[in-house]
């Protein structure tokens, strides 16, 4: 196992290129079930969750290469392949998205339910509803999805709105599943996130025919095939985000570059209301907080996109423990996913949950500590509250922060941080009670 270690208290001060967006690139690789030929991938973050799609792909019949770090090449070579192994689909949930292209390109498959995790129980209603409006015929046995179209898939109109609003893993599976259906389809409430826009700019390139791509209203023609294509992966907006408040939490002066301001309106927006001195280009963003600046305390909500993102809420937290004043955080996605308020109080901050209400009780001094990261966002903000404690901060069961962040330490180390990965003995685990 390895751990993070970090000594607080450093201003981070320079220049950091963000990668390649995770949660557009486990999408496109879905996507890449639907075509014949081979497609070039660039831009490709090196992570955990990338690997695991490859090897789930692999299992399904497609030649995966990596070609350097961040460039993979992708192939179907073999098309009779129809059952996602659990393995792959357990250890990452983005993998049950590729339901929809197996349907689709081969007219069934059995995929494993993806089950919950520890920041909601991860429903796929919505997904399942929207296939069967297409002429799936599906059944759940044995914990695995059973989906067949003899007659192919037929285009629909269809609502994909749940409880919470869009949801970015239906729209996903439902796109995936139209673009080579017979006819038109619709999709309502359609999730508009940058990485399911991007998606459909690839599907785009490799012929599909899709209307309304940025908007909550998606229409496709289905076409007959697909050809491969050679295309760039957009920039992490999360990634941004997290580095920006990295800067932001050490009152130092960090440009991110690669950050597209487009992808970031609610961040930048709520960091301006904090009062963070931001500055922005085409393709980068910047903080510079000197010595002296003031933050104020604010109220969020998360919201699907163009809202403030559910995937940068617990770092955002942290940041608004180090702010004068009381902040609340309301998490309108996933009502439960407070699970990094018990260890950021363990460093020290004063925060309170309440339903899906988080009370942050600002300008707490933070002292070092051994915490625990449970999630991929929760770990990021535990190396965030690590940046500003007191003295030492070590981080155990990292391994869910290398599922989405390329090596983290380095970029933040490069900025002036004291951070520093340590492989320690067996897994820690807290002792439930
Ligand atoms: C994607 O998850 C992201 N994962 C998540 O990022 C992100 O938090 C989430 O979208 C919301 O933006 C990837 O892209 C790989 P949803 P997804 O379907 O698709 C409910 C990270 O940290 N819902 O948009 O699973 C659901 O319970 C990860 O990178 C239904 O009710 O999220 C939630 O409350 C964590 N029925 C809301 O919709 C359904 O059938 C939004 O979920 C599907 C979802």
């Amino acid at each position: 196992m390895e751990e993070l270690v970090i000594e607080g208290g450093r201003r981070l001060q320079g220049a950091v290129q963000v990668s390649g967006a995770k949660n557009a690139i486990l999408p496109i690789l879905a996507g890449c079930l639907l075509a014949r030929g081979k497609s070039v991938i660039r831009n490709v973050p090196n992570l955990k969750d990338v690997r695991v799609m490859g090897e789930m792909l692999r299992e399904l019949g497609v030649k995966v290469r990596w070609q350097g770090e961040h460039r993979m090449e992708v192939e179907v070579v073999q098309d009779d392949r129809i059952e996602a192994p659990y393995e792959w689909v357990r250890q990452m949930r983005a993998s049950f998205w590729v339901l929809g292209a197996l349907l689709a390109r081969r007219g069934q498959a059995s995929v494993p339910l993806p089950g919950g995790c520890v920041i909601g129980v991860r429903p796929v209603d919505l997904h399942l509803k929207g296939l069967r409006a297409m002429g799936a015929e599906i059944e759940v046995r044995g914990g695995n999805v059973i989906a067949r179209a003899p007659q192919g898939l037929h285009g629909a109109e269809i609502y994909l709105g749940g409880h919470f609003g869009s949801s970015v893993g239906a729209t996903v599976n439902v796109l995936l599943a139209a673009v080579l259906a017979r006819g038109r389809t619709v999709i309502h409430s359609a999730a508009c996130e940058p990485e399911v826009d991007d998606l459909a700019n690839f599907l785009h390139l490799m012929g599909a025919q899709i209307r309304g791509i940025g908007s909550p209203r998606l229409e496709i023609e289905g076409v007959e095939d697909l050809h491969g294509v050679d295309y760039f992966v957009i920039p992490d907006r999360i990634e941004a985000a997290t580095l920006l408040i990295a800067g932001a939490i050490t009152r130092g002066d960090v440009k991110v570059v690669d950050a597209r301001p487009e992808h970031l309106f609610a961040i930048l927006d709520t960091f301006r209301e904090i009062g963070v001195p931001l500055e922005a280009g085409d393709r980068w963003v910047s903080v510079h907080c000197g010595e002296m600046v003031r933050f104020h305390s604010v109220d969020i909500t998360t919201h699907p996109y163009p809202g403030f993102p559910t995937d940068a809420q617990a770092q955002m937290m942290a940041l608004l423990t180090t702010v004068e004043g009381i902040s609340v955080i309301t998490e309108y996605i996933f009502p439960d996913r407070f699970m990094h308020v018990a260890e950021m109080n363990r460093l020290g901050a004063g925060i309170r949950k309440e339903n899906a209400h988080a009370i942050v009780e600002g300008q707490r001094r933070l002292s070092g500590a051994t915490v625990m990261a449970s999630d991929l966002r929760a770990s990021a903000a535990m190396v965030l509250a690590g940046l500003v404690a007191e003295g030492r901060t070590r981080i155990q069961n990292i391994e869910h922060l290398d599922r989405g962040y390329e090596r983290l330490e380095e970029k933040l180390r490069a900025l002036g941080a004291h951070i520093e990965r340590e492989k320690v003995g067996v897994e820690s685990a807290r002792i439930s009670a």
